[in-house]
């Protein structure tokens, strides 16, 4: 992460009246892939991640423009196509949510942690969904 990317305390976003800095998107999103390394169900698909600093980098940045931060990454997501080849299913949804929502709680407040908690879910249902469009397409062979 460079100088200019540093994620800080001053720079915050506002969601929906409830209040993030920066760098509590960043303490989530660092210790969450810290948890998702150690376990062991999910270390399995995440073992195509190859620069976790930067994987982690790239995610905060991810949730600080979902949040409707600015852009400040030249990054471009993919995240059906990966996941569906990633072998998402509703089971590590499931379990992906699960420690998600543990992390949330351990450094955020709670309103912070339940807004955050719900934006993961909705976003859970919309990958599950077009992983399932995915599948079919992918299965019928156009986009294979
Ligand atoms: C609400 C749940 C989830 C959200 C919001 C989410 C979000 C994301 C995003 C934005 C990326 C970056 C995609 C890109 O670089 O284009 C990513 C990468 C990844 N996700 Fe998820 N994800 C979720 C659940 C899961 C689950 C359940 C799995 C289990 C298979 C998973 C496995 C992965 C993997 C392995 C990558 C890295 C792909 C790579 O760059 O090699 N994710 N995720």
């Amino acid at each position: 992460m460079t100088i200019e990317n540093l994620p800080s305390d001053i720079e915050f976003i506002n969601v929906n009246g409830v209040q993030f800095t920066h760098k509590d998107i960043y303490n989530v999103v660092n210790d969450f892939y810290t948890r998702i390394q150690q376990d062991p169900i999910l270390q399995v698909p995440f073992q195509s991640v190859g620069d976790w600093p930067e994987h982690v980098q790239r995610l905060t940045h991810f949730w600080w423009i979902r949040f409707g931060g600015q852009a400040y990454l030249f990054s471009h997501y993919n995240p059906v196509a990966k996941h569906f080849f990633a072998g998402f299913n509703r089971e590590l949804l499931a379990r992906w949510l699960s420690i998600f929502h543990d992390t949330l709680k351990t450094h955020l407040k709670t309103d912070q942690a339940e807004l955050w908690r719900l934006i993961s879910e909705r976003m859970g249902e919309g990958l599950s969904m077009k992983n399932e469009f995915f599948r079919r397409d992918y299965e019928s062979g156009k986009n294979a």
